[in-house]
């Protein structure tokens, strides 16, 4: 470039964004001409500058070994793309926009912790503090180009933003950056369809992806594979598009029948266990509290579990034995989580219905997590929402073994709160007793302290793992 300026701030954009190998200006008359300044990738450290600016005070001055400098940024950038050929996995940036600084910590935390969970790797994560988020782009014109010059640089291929993006939004930013976009709600659609296994959590999940896409489908979209045949033929001038939104239509009001069937089935068979009198427990509890785990060692089955968000996703049962032939089904429930829109929810209520029947809640919670306060009022809130704040609750703090005891103290001043570690078997005991001591509170106490029961006393049949 010829010119009498230095480098301007659009130039290292296009050096960047079109990968080029350098650029330069060289200014022409004035008391400077021939004066030079030129910029290059920076291939080296991670960490540093997306871009190495130099100068020189004339063109006829310069010290520098062209050839060399290219063939050296050629093989560096040669070299990465190797490197990222090698780990295989999806690599994202992560955006929020944020009113609170300390909240943002949190959310974000999640949000590392939900693309981690759908196998993503999360290079870094791009927050803008600002009151209101920008209707067009979420965040601010400038900030989205920082993250696009960021996408490039690392050769990220997508953003996730932690927000729920209007389908506008969606097109708008993907339009701008040429990046693929995705949002909180299609990353939690994503580990549901990775996860569901019963074909009832797959038919929630299906449920759940379409109402998500059907305002999305453009003409643009290449067309739902999966939604061909027995739809009635095409009318006439159809587009593409209508006939992609009715095909998602027809397939939305069939699966909404064959959920309505299998909820049937289920509500007739939780009718049979309630009417057999044996008290139902629901564990709940924000996702990755540990619920499963705790099913898994108070019945000694095994139910999934794994340090990932959303390990459970279709109703279990099992029954729990109490000493004194006394018995109860204890059922897991899916992982609440915070901001679960509606269509989501309303999708896994077959998961949610389960808790209708419930006599009592087990409310674990991470006793080890900053956030435990914020989830437990998440949980309750939803609780509400879904009309089962009625039912009574015992407080389960999990993961003892995590934190100081003294912290542990402070937390079991409650009759109706537990300090339990599921996974080094802590506090078991004294759980179950407090669970019998609710449902059967005229009977004696099942242990008194300082008793030895044996643990089998509390194990439940594993045998029997009663279908939802
Ligand atoms: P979702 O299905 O996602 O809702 O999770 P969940 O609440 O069922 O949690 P899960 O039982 O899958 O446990 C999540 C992680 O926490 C797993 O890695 C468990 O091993 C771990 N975990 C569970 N209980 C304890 C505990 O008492 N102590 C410690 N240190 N880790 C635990």
């Amino acid at each position: 470039m010829l010119g009498d300026a230095k480098l301007e701030s659009e130039d290292i954009v296009d050096l960047e964004k079109l990968r080029l190998d350098l650029v330069c200006t060289v200014q022409v008359g004035g008391s400077q001409s021939g004066a030079l300044h030129y910029a290059h990738l920076n291939l080296g450290e991670a960490e540093q500058k997306g871009y190495i600016e130099e100068q020189a005070r004339s063109i006829h001055d310069l010290d520098l070994d062209f050839a060399a400098l290219i063939a050296a940024l050629e093989k560096e950038a040669g070299r990465q793309k190797v490197i990222q050929k090698a780990e295989g996995q999806l690599r994202a940036l992560v955006v929020g926009v944020y009113r609170d600084r300390r909240l943002s910590q949190w959310r974000l935390a999640e949000i590392v912790e939900l693309a981690n969970t759908a196998g993503v790797h999360v290079l870094d994560t791009i927050i803008q503090m600002k009151r209101k988020v920008d209707p067009r782009f979420v965040v601010g014109k400038g900030k989205l180009e920082e993250v696009e010059l960021r996408c490039l640089n690392e050769e990220v291929e997508f953003i996730i933003f932690d927000h729920d993006l209007m389908p506008a939004q969606a097109r708008a930013i993907a339009a701008a950056t040429d990046l693929k976009v995705i949002d909180r709600t299609q990353l939690i659609l994503d580990i549901f369809a990775q996860r569901a296994q019963s074909a009832d959590g797959k038919l929630q999940v299906e449920l759940a992806q379409l109402k998500y896409n059907l305002p999305r489908l453009t003409d643009l979209d290449a067309g739902l594979s999966r939604l061909t045949g027995g739809i009635g033929g095409r009318g006439p001038g159809e587009t593409k598009l209508e006939i992609n939104r009715r095909r998602a239509r027809d397939r939305i009001s069939r699966l909404e029948k064959e959920i309505d069937k299998l909820s049937k089935g289920r509500g007739m068979r939780r009718s049979r266990r309630q009417e057999s009198e044996i008290p139902i427990i629901s564990i709940i509890g924000y996702t990755n509290a540990g619920k499963s785990t705790l099913l898994n060692m108070l019945t000694q089955s095994k139910v999934f579990a794994e340090d990932k968000l959303f390990a459970t996703l279709d109703p279990t049962s099992r029954r729990l034995r109490f000493p004194l032939e006394r018995e109860a089904i204890i059922t897991d429930t899916v992982g609440f989580i915070r901001d679960l829109p509606p269509d989501l929810l309303r999708a896994f209520r077959a998961t949610l219905e389960e808790l209708e029947g419930a006599d009592l809640l087990l409310h674990v919670l991470d006793i080890s997590d900053p956030m435990v306060k914020q989830k437990q009022e998440t949980v309750d809130a939803l609780l509400e929402e879904l009309q089962l704040s009625r039912i009574p609750q015992l407080i389960v703090y999990n993961k003892s073994d995590l934190v100081d005891p003294d912290l542990i103290k402070l937390t079991r001043q409650s009759t109706d709160t537990f300090c339990v570690s599921a996974l080094q078997k802590t506090g078991l005991r004294e759980l179950v007793k407090g669970v019998g001591h609710y449902l059967w509170p005229e009977e004696e106490p099942i242990y008194l302290p300082g008793e030895t029961a044996a643990d089998e006393d509390l194990a439940a049949d594993p045998s029997e793992p009663i279908s939802a």
